[in-house]
């Protein structure tokens, strides 16, 4: 999958993409994250990418021709419109199951926006989606670009290894997961559950299932309305 991010501070997200599972992805040649500089296609002598705004009040915009330049050039070397998010807070809400939908796609490009905004002519022009990473304002868009591009890049096939597979994991069947323990069986006298030391399988998924179920009720009960509970479960949680 190809990741196109349209910022003006390609470094701050080359660094912070470049490490741990994400970076080994990009380096086994599943993941290919480029950045585009909106400054580099400027037609301004002065390299302005910002303007103000019309109409009066505070901060700068940014202006539609280097965005859009920027944009066309990944349009002409991938020789079609690529689905393309702007980063802002008036977005849909990023949720695991739009992170899956995105994995599908060959490429994608992410708009990252500074100051107060972009010209709304060259938004029209481009955007297919709008997305937030939740309810506060932050400086930029290159914090939620990397949020989106690791949430992504996780979904997409081979990028996790089997055993960090994503399947009984946090929102599967929106339910959060369960508790995990490992060596050494008791740490300042904390025991782990013997269940888990059990070594009866059936017993052990029974009681995870409990746990994270418990666990959404009690830290996420907003997720328990669209869980993917059995009739049994169903009643248990509404008692
Ligand atoms: N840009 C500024 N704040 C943002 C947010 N919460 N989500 C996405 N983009 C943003």
């Amino acid at each position: 999958m190809n990741f196109h991010i349209l910022t003006l501070f390609p470094d701050m997200v080359e660094r912070g993409l470049n490490t741990s599972i994400i970076g080994r992805a990009v380096g086994k040649g599943l993941l290919n994250i480029e950045t585009i500089n909106i400054r580099d296609y400027t037609l301004d002598r002065h390299k302005k990418v910002d303007d103000y705004p019309y109409g009066g009040g505070a901060g700068m915009v940014m202006q539609a021709q280097p965005i859009y330049d920027a944009w066309q050039a990944v349009a002409q070397k991938i020789g079609r419109k690529p689905r393309t998010v702007y980063l802002t807070p008036q977005g849909n809400t990023f949720q695991q199951e739009m992170a899956k939908d995105y994995a599908k796609e060959e490429d994608l490009v992410l708009l990252c926006g500074h100051y107060e905004g972009i010209d709304e002519r060259v938004l029209e022009e481009i955007v297919t989606d709008y997305v937030s990473i939740g309810d506060y304002v932050l400086t930029g868009g290159e914090l939620p670009a990397m949020v989106m591009v690791d949430a992504i890049s996780r979904m997409v096939p081979g990028v996790l290894a089997n055993d960090e597979s994503g399947t009984t994991e946090s929102f599967e069947g929106n339910l959060l997961e369960y508790p995990q323990y490992s060596r050494p069986e008791d740490w300042m006298g904390k025991k782990v559950p013997a269940i888990l030391l059990s070594g009866d399988h059936a017993k052990v998924e029974a009681w995870r299932r409990e746990q994270s179920i418990k666990r959404t009720m009690e830290r996420r009960p907003d997720l328990l309305a669209d869980a993917d509970l059995t009739a049994k479960e169903k009643a248990m949680v509404e008692h």
